[in-house]
């Protein structure tokens, strides 16, 4: 029998509060052959959260957390921490992390949001855009920081907004880009193509380019 040993792929760490569709995006890119990176954990503060269910019905560790008391983000922490993350994603995870857990994960942990940052954060962000009258939206991944939605900008995908578009279209045709942007964002994690510099996210010139179609825009590259 060969022992062939599979490279060791990032542990992801998926924070969830509700329905989870970009946590099946980063369980269904783990369960391609050659993805660098895999859900080892799924941790919600929403016991009855389907994305829980996504996790288990694959056989992933999937753990509620009690949000009540004063030492939640202690115990969180301690969960996030006890399975090893190489990456902590946030997946629709709708509280603010404090400082002083983000402080304990520096720059081990990113958000996805639907609008193209700096433009709208905080929740509701496609009723925003629309209330705004803008004609593209998007996406963006980021770093999280110690702001709300305020983190390095590592990918963004821009969504046009339709003239009859309302809140539901818009949310859903800006979900399809989540779903392709953040696993490309993770692997793009995962092969140490991304440099996280202040502020600023730096692409590896080569693979910045390799796997945009037009609507994923990277930050401007050094390499
Ligand atoms: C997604 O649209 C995500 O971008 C958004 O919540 C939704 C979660 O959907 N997150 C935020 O607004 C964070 N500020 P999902 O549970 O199906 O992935």
């Amino acid at each position: 029998m060969s022992a062939e040993r599979k490279p060791s792929r990032l542990r992801l760490v998926v924070l969830v509060s509700g329905r989870g569709s970009n946590l099946q995006a980063l369980l269904d890119a783990g369960g391609e052959r050659n993805f660098p990176a895999e859900v080892v954990a799924v941790i919600s503060d929403n016991e009855s959260a389907s994305a829980l269910d996504r996790a288990r019905n694959v056989g992933i560790e999937a753990r509620w957390v009690d949000p009540a008391g004063e030492d939640f983000e202690e115990r969180l922490g301690r969960e996030v921490e006890a399975m090893c993350p190489g990456l902590i994603c946030c997946a629709g995870y709708m509280r603010i992390l404090s400082s002083s857990f983000v402080a304990r994960f520096s720059g081990k942990i990113i958000n996805i949001h639907p609008s193209l940052l700096p433009s709208f954060p905080g929740l509701r962000a496609q009723r925003k855009a629309l209330r705004a009258g803008v004609r593209v939206s998007g996406c963006t991944v980021h770093f999280i920081d110690e702001g709300v939605d305020t983190g390095p900008i590592i990918l963004q995908a821009a969504v046009p907004v339709m003239p009859d578009d309302d809140e539901e279209s818009l949310s859903e045709r800006i979900l399809a880009f989540e779903h392709r942007l953040y696993p490309l964002a993770v692997r793009l994690i995962a092969e140490g193509k991304i440099r996280l510099e202040g502020n600023r996210v730096f692409l590896d010139k080569e693979s910045a380019w390799e796997n945009l179609d037009g609507f994923i825009a990277p930050k401007p590259i050094i390499s």
